[in-house]
């Protein structure tokens, strides 16, 4: 049976007429991937796949990411809470979702994919939104596009938390020095061929420029890529699974209340290249 999608927006995100059982059970996932990459995000409804159905899709799109975490029964499974009793080793990472960003820039290969469902909604914000990074190149002109493809850009966890939380307690930042700074080309060229923007908040600076200058650049480009044409927001409802290519998109989460005990359940997809220049 072929899958059946319309669009959400002309130029990101499609909903998938599916049930969990046709997720789970893996029998569409080449045409899944080949839809993502071209949309950035896909959704459904009405499916609420449990841990291990979510887990049986994920798998079936490529290869799961075991990350640190390694309890009976949650192989693979990030629960996505700022609550320090659900998630301790990871929840004070969270308030840096608020900021636009790519997910694990501070790899060498980012994360090709994340599936998420929803196990409890706040009751405000809370939405989530991604934005297509390939349209947003796309959409620039020639000679920005030629210029862009000669920059190098340095990301660090610092760069993405410090903005998400001000009033850091030492000890705390201790911890975001120990990721690794890396250099990424600000134009990815992709294998298909395509290209995208390297952008997120982690993006601290670009290489070779002066520091103000390097400020006015990249928040340009974030508010380039965010304008509302190439922006899907997600309204969250029980039931929901979405999925975003991470190499294609940014996204970011509306505020919400700490303690209002949101909290999603996340399966990811190892990366598969890395970001190459033009
Ligand atoms: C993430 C993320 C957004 C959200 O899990 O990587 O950015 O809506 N989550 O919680
Ligand atoms: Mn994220």
């Amino acid at each position: 049976m072929p899958l059946e999608a319309v669009n959400l927006k002309p130029s990101i995100g499609s909903e998938l007429k599916v049930t969990a059982g046709m997720l789970a059970e893996g029998g569409l996932a080449r045409e899944i991937r080949d839809l993502l990459v071209q949309r950035g995000v896909l959704i459904a409804r009405d499916v609420h796949l449990n841990d291990d159905q979510q887990r049986a899709f994920t798998r079936s799109l490529g290869d799961l990411r075991l990350g640190t975490v390694r309890k009976e029964g949650e192989e693979g499974l990030m629960k996505v809470t700022m609550d320090k009793k659900v998630n301790p080793e990871y929840a004070e990472f969270f308030p840096g979702t608020f900021f636009w960003h790519m997910d694990g820039t501070y790899d060498a290969v980012p994360p090709f994919a994340t599936v998420l469902t929803p196990r409890v909604l706040s009751a405000e914000g809370g939405q989530t939104e991604f934005a297509n990074t390939y349209a947003a190149y796309d959409a620039l002109a020639e000679d920005e596009k030629a210029y862009f493809e000669t920059l190098q850009v340095v990301h660090t966890m610092q760069a993405a938390m410090f903005p998400a939380v001000p009033d850091v307690p030492v000890s705390q930042m201790q911890k975001w020095f120990t990721y690794p700074e890396r250099v990424h080309p600000l134009v990815w060229r992709h294998k298909s061929g395509r290209k995208s923007l390297a952008l997120s908040t982690s993006a601290s600076h670009v290489v070779g420029l002066h520091p103000a200058d390097s400020r006015g650049l990249l928040d340009r480009l974030i508010a380039h890529t965010t304008q509302p044409q190439f922006v899907y927001r997600h309204d969250w409802r029980m039931g929901d699974v979405l999925i975003w290519d991470n190499t294609g998109t940014i996204h970011r989460v509306r505020p919400y209340d700490a303690g209002s005990g949101r909290e999603l359940h996340r399966f990811t997809l190892n990366g598969e290249e890395p970001i190459s220049a033009a």
